[in-house]
């Protein structure tokens, strides 16, 4: 018979989550684990020392040190929590057994071009949540001048010189953009990227590859212009908190009825989140950089529907979050996810713990309350794991997640999150939180620094 302690984590990867008890409490958010991954690759651009603080020690930032380390980069970490990243020599071949583990290794593709003339990485497959293909990726990088061909497992590239071009992608994508920006910072001239994703691990990309000396225009719009540079510096940049992660939290605190501050987390970045939770009737303070969350237990949650978009929109990547809290409302919701077309795995997990949904093509009808129920679930990728780990929050008795790793992906620490600055603190540990009612939030943007009825960002 295993341990069941709440929120203990096995050997063997299983997850045991107790739940039924609100979440009370405050939680510091950490780096972006997908700016993290960019940036890391983008030190590669300079034999010059790089410094990033604020990355976050999850497995996807651990395995693309390794990768740096099989590279030839040296990285370190430093006293004061911050890794320095050295790159004087480079070789341009990504080992198939790292390469394959992450899909964002791609990102290593533009980077490596760029620094060295040649990459050769193993192809990402298709994985849990959809094809995700690579092809305008691809495109992008031949008409800089890439060479690239495909053997069955790898793409190999090479490039004398990269030259800037014009560079259309028919959907945004994230990491394509991020593959472009990373060639063309040091190619010969201009490149223009229209349809570019905007999503602020994107921005942060760009911010710390300016700070290299690299030329970047329309930096959090959807029409990037780079001129490249014959050479980039070291920097320092602080990676920006993980909205992810804070969303999720958020979440889960709508979710169970608590009450939870999500400190070193600015709101602006979740906008559209904030104002689905206050539409399902979740209390949002907002502070300067920090906002508090808080449902009364007794207090019905409203169905409301959402789909997701690219930046601004509705990140995909708190979807399955945010059918998690809807199994809690009273009535049905319609959920559709435009972005991946299969990012519904977590949905027969949710069912097995008692959820009611029924799922056609891209959208899902929930149906609300449901008196969810611990039991064995297996967890598919990072964000349906989150989804699992909110569910069992809510549910009644212990509920075991298989395959939990995957959280380790994306969550630094979420154990001890959940476990030491989540559950069991007096709410007289938020100090000056709620203290005035929330107001509604439908008059318009959240202006970073605009005074509100909450401090700083208001919202309304
Ligand atoms: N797509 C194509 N062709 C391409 C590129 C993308 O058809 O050449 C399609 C994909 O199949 C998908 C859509 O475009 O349907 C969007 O994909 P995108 O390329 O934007 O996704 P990604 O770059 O592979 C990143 C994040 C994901 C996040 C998506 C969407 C990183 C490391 N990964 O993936 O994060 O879901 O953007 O925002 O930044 C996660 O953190 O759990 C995660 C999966």
């Amino acid at each position: 018979m295993p341990n069941r302690r709440p929120l203990h984590r096995q050997r063997d990867h299983v997850l045991y989550v107790e739940g039924g008890r609100p979440l009370v409490g405050r939680v510091c958010i950490s780096g972006s684990k997908n700016a993290s991954l960019p940036v890391m690759a983008a030190s590669l651009l300079t034999a010059e020392p790089v410094r990033l603080s604020n990355v976050p020690e999850v497995a996807d930032t651990d395995l693309m040190r390794d990768i740096i380390h099989t590279l030839g980069g040296r990285t370190r970490a430093l006293s004061d929590g911050s890794m320095s990243i050295v790159a004087r020599e480079l070789k341009s071949q990504v080992p198939e057994h790292l390469g394959r583990r992450m899909r964002a290794s791609i990102v290593l593709l533009g980077a490596l071009l760029a620094r060295t003339g040649s990459a050769r990485l193993p192809k990402p497959g298709g994985d849990e949540i959809g094809a995700r293909r690579v092809e305008q990726h691809i495109r992008g990088l031949r008409a800089m001048g890439a060479d690239i061909h495909e053997t069955r497992s790898d793409f190999v590239a090479r490039a004398r010189r990269l030259i800037g071009a014009r560079v259309v992608f028919d959907l945004p994508t994230v990491t394509g953009t991020e593959n472009i920006i990373l060639a063309a910072v040091l190619a010969e001239g201009r490149t223009e990227i229209f349809n570019a994703a905007r999503e602020p691990h994107v921005q942060d990309l760009a911010r710390f590859l300016v700070k290299m000396g690299a030329q970047i225009h329309g930096i959090g719009t959807d029409e990037l212009v780079i001129e490249g540079v014959p050479r980039l510096h070291g920097a320092e940049h602080r990676i920006i908190p993980d909205y992810l992660e804070a969303g999720t939290y958020a979440i889960a605190a709508a979710a169970t009825g608590g009450e939870v501050l999500l400190e070193c987390s600015p709101p602006e970045d979740l906008r559209q989140v904030l104002l689905k939770l206050d539409q399902a009737g979740v209390e949002i303070e907002i502070g300067e950089g920090e906002f508090a969350v808080r449902r009364h237990r007794r207090s019905a949650l409203r169905p409301v529907d959402m789909g997701t978009w690219v930046h601004p929109g509705f990140p995909t990547d708190l979807q399955a979050q945010y059918l998690a809290l809807m199994t809690q409302a009273d009535g049905e919701s319609v959920i559709s996810e435009y972005l991946f077309e299969n990012r519904y795995q977590h949905v027969p997990e949710l069912m097995r713990m008692g959820a009611r949904v029924k799922v056609e093509g891209r959208t899902c009808f929930v149906h609300g309350p449901s008196a969810l129920s611990g039991t064995d679930v297996m967890v598919p990728d990072i964000r349906s794991g989150a989804a699992l780990v909110i569910a069992a929050l809510c549910a009644r008795g212990v509920t075991e997640l298989h395959h939990a790793w995957h959280v380790d992906r994306g969550y630094q620490d979420l154990v001890g999150k959940l476990g030491k600055n989540l559950r069991f603190l007096p709410r007289t540990h938020l100090p000056g939180c709620f203290s005035r009612r929330p107001q509604r939030l439908d008059h318009g943007p959240i202006r970073p620094g605009a005074a509100g009825p909450y401090g700083h960002n208001g919202l309304a």
